[in-house]
């Protein structure tokens, strides 16, 4: 047990002691630490002024700049990591690095306090070697708001650097922790275990604790509403729940995967789903956050759920007493954030089928704004249409419900008949025999069904007539 949280900061190894573990970085870097470049905007993950760099090699030794939310993240998920600030960047002889040069020379600065976040979000993509495109550029950015500016001069002060990678300071070879991690100051309590075993066992001891996996989620609590907790447990290290494989045409996805691991095994027939999953949150929460943790959240508006359902999905739970048992995504959620998960209980994985040759596989995301917002209402599907048939089909949906929810009935009214846009049309006026959704600021209780209605009409349009259908995304 130790008080002493260490890990490397802006190239330097730093050894934090006397602190909570469950402080956020953000606290940290501007009290005891006294580097206030970082900035505090929101405290809740939406502005990114609090944007700092985790740097590690990959198994291939590849460089990997990610940006992430300062704010969210706790000082215990911080042990043996390496992080760079706004202080830390320098370019060749003590100059600024490029990208502060680019960012000044463009006029991409006004009052500045979004700054400091924006430079660290663009030295992360010049540092990551991505190309100017201007969507990466703009994904790059939705995590970073800017009052004064606008953004054009900021997108044209990136666009500029992007490509110089050779210009971004190398990261270091962060200090990777080995064995088992425990962190103890004050009224908190943080566990980091490296084991399946010893992770099993603290669930099973303390089931009260915080089952912490990114944090950006339950990071919001410490944050926002100042919570301290008095036990954590961070899955983040143990090695099963990070494990990502394609195997015999299923893809299983270890609990603390996060979506920006997880990316690039949503290509070809599961694009639709990474297509999705790059409007979940900015690159900031993307870096942080697990699909264990949209699991284990549970909203009815968590953005993988519906596409678990759509894919027929299991998920792998584990305890210490009785080991794994499988439980259908479909049998998963009982009620408003409620699911059949045991106290003593962790999520390991899920694991789908891949959509096959042939078969119609879609999402769809509707939100008040295209980046970084939380979802009105998310459809996702999968069929297969033979001889014209409907011979298999799923539809499931995101804020209709207490729960993220399969349209029974309309699926029942689909299958076995003519796959054309009669039927559809009879589909979508039967939506309101599965649902009754909420009224509330993101949407009415009759705008959600309407946006579920159509949305089943842009499936069979995608899927039959796509030159006829306009996608927002590529105006
Ligand atoms: C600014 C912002 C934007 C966001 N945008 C979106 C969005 O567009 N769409 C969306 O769906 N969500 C969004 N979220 C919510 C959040 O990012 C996701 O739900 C994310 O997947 C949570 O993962 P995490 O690893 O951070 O979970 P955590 O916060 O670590 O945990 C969340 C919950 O899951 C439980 N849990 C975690 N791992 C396990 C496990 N292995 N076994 C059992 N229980 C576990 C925790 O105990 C906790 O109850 C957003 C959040 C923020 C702050
Ligand atoms: S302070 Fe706004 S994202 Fe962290
Ligand atoms: S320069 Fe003022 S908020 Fe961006």
């Amino acid at each position: 047990m130790s008080d002493t949280i260490a890990f490397t900061l802006n190239d330097r190894p730093v050894e934090a002691t006397g602190i909570s573990p469950a402080m956020t970085l953000l606290d940290w870097l501007r009290g005891p630490a006294r580097l206030t470049g970082t900035k505090e905007g929101c405290a809740e993950g939406d502005c990114g002024a609090c944007t700092v760099v985790f740097e590690r090699l990959s198994s291939s030794g590849a460089r990997i700049c990610e940006p992430v939310n300062a704010c969210l993240v706790m000082m215990g998920q911080v042990h043996g990591c390496a992080v760079r600030t706004v202080e830390g960047l320098r370019g060749r002889d003590g100059a600024p690095h490029p990208v502060q040069i680019a960012l000044a020379e463009g006029d991409g600065t006004q009052c500045g306090y979004c700054t400091p976040g924006i430079v660290m979000s663009m030295y992360a993509f010049v540092a990551g070697g991505e190309p100017p495109e201007p969507t990466l550029l703009h994904d790059a950015l939705a995590g970073n708001l800017c009052r004064c500016t606008g953004y054009r001069p900021i997108v044209d002060a990136m666009a500029r650097v992007a490509g110089h990678a050779a210009d971004a300071a190398p990261p270091p070879a962060a200090g990777s922790v080995t064995g088992n991690a425990v962190l103890m100051h004050g009224a908190t309590r943080f566990d980091v275990p490296a084991t399946m075993a010893g992770l099993l066992a603290l669930r099973r001891d303390h089931p009260d604790a915080w089952l912490l996996a990114g944090g950006t989620d339950l990071g919001l609590l410490v944050s926002h509403d100042r919570q301290i907790p008095a036990r954590v447990v961070h899955v983040a290290r143990v090695p099963e729940l990070q494990a990502l494989v394609l195997e015999h045409g299923r893809l299983r996805i270890g609990a603390a995967v996060t979506y920006a691991r997880l990316l690039p095994f949503l290509e070809g027939p599961l694009a639709p789903f990474g297509a999705m999953v790059r409007r979940l949150g900015s690159r900031q929460i993307r870096a942080l956050g697990t699909i264990g943790g949209n699991i284990g959240t549970a909203s009815p508006i968590g953005d993988t759920l519906p596409v678990l359902l759509a894919l027929d999905a299991s998920v792998r739970l584990r305890s210490a007493a009785r080991g794994a048992r499988l439980v259908g995504i479909d049998d998963f959620f009982t009620g408003y954030r409620k699911t059949v998960l045991a106290p003593d209980e962790i999520i390991e994985a899920v694991d789908f089928e891949v959509p096959l040759h042939g078969d119609i596989f879609q999402v769809d995301k509707v939100s008040k704004r295209r980046d970084q917002d939380i979802s009105t209402v998310l459809g996702a599907y999968l069929l297969r249409v033979e001889g014209g048939i409907v011979r298999t089909v799923r539809l499931a949906f995101g804020g209709m419900a207490a729960t993220p929810a399969r349209a029974l009935r309309v699926e029942t009214a689909l299958l076995g008949q003519a796959w054309t846009e009669a039927t559809i049309e009879r589909a979508a006026a039967m939506l309101g025999e599965d649902f009754q959704p909420l009224d509330d600021w993101r949407g009415s209780a009759a705008f959600r069904l309407t946006v579920a209605g159509n949305l089943l009409r842009r499936l069979y349009m995608r899927a039959s007539r796509p030159d006829l259908v306009v996608e927002i995304d590529q105006l």
